[in-house]
């Protein structure tokens, strides 16, 4: 049996975010050390209520931190129109969830956890980079701690502006800061998450495993599919942050070139950008394991066991 890979997930949640959590929960080889909330598709107040609603109905017992409010330059852009106003808009679930979060701020818990770890942790970002960047900046000696940063972010184009995908988008100087720290980032974006999209197939094996989580997943899925439809006329949802964690317990589903990736920060139209070097045009050192191909059977198959 491999050693459990020791994680703490940063997220947004988000729909995505939360099957992301679901499918982590479901696995015999990592280990959650904690989740971390960031703004991002609603306020952090909403991202980490929901975590810990995620929390509660799936008996996850593990760490809820808090974390930033706003990003560290540009003033703060949501996503309502995708995730609803609650952020996790779709399914039923009380109003108060009995889990607290503890009174550690994410970025303090972010280098505490790494420093005092006996071992390296991989973080899995699943919203904007605030948080990660700003426990990089504040302590640099986690960056030896870091065994990969698996992200979800970015890609070859954009779905907040031409260019430029969400979470970079609402803070690319994080964004810069982490692909920049030394750190081996693994990113998953638009151009591999845009190829696990639902079909209504899919959405018809989760309704009919009739367990409690493959419905709270269904009620995310219907929401999410239909937010979809209206803002970008998908017939599906792209489960973008599950791929982060499926690679997790199997690579194998994914494919991924090694490229040079840098983070635009000042441009007018493309502020956000993740310039991906997949042509080795620049001639500068690869910092980036870049998923650009994806097993859908694996994928989906994965999913559907951990839903069971
Ligand atoms: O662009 C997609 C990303 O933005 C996903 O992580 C989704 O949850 C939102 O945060
Ligand atoms: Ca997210």
């Amino acid at each position: 049996m491999r050693e459990k890979r020791k994680v703490i997930l940063d997220c947004d949640p988000g729909h995505d975010d939360a099957i992301s959590i679901i499918l982590a929960a479901s696995s015999d080889q990592i280990q959650i050390e904690g989740i971390t909330t960031v703004a991002g598709n609603v306020d952090v107040e909403k991202t980490t209520l929901n975590a810990l609603k995620v929390c509660d109905f799936i008996g996850l017992d593990v760490p809820v931190a808090r974390g930033a409010e706003q990003p560290l330059v540009k003033t703060r852009e949501f996503a309502p129109d995708i995730h609803g106003d609650s952020g996790l808009d779709g399914p039923e679930l009380p109003e108060v969830p009995k889990k607290m979060m503890i009174d550690q701020h994410a970025v303090d818990f972010i280098i505490e956890r790494l420093l005092d770890s006996d071992g390296e942790i991989t973080l899995v970002p699943t919203g904007p980079l605030t948080n990660i960047a700003l426990a990089i900046e504040k302590e640099p000696a986690i960056v030896g701690k870091i065994r990969e940063i698996v992200l979800m972010g970015g890609g070859t184009f954009g779905n907040w502006t031409p260019t430029a995908e969400f979470n970079i988008y609402v803070d690319a100087e994080a964004a810069n800061v982490v692909f920049n720290s030394g750190v081996p980032v693994t990113m998953f974006g638009l151009d591999v998450t845009h190829q696990a999209i639902t079909t209504p197939a899919i959405l018809q094996e989760i309704s009919s495993i009739g367990t409690n989580v493959s419905k709270f997943v269904g009620d995310l899925l219907e929401f999410f599919t239909k937010t979809y439809k209206e803002v970008f006329d998908f017939e599906g949802a792209p489960i973008h942050d599950a791929c982060t964690v499926a690679y997790l317990i199997d690579e194998s589903i994914f494919e991924f070139e090694t490229v040079r990736v840098d983070i635009e920060t000042k441009g007018e139209f493309t502020y956000g950008t993740t310039c991906v070097d997949r042509l080795h045009v620049t001639g500068r050192k690869p910092n980036v394991k870049f998923a650009h191909g994806i097993n859908q059977e694996k994928f989906w198959g994965l999913l559907i066991k951990a839903l069971k």
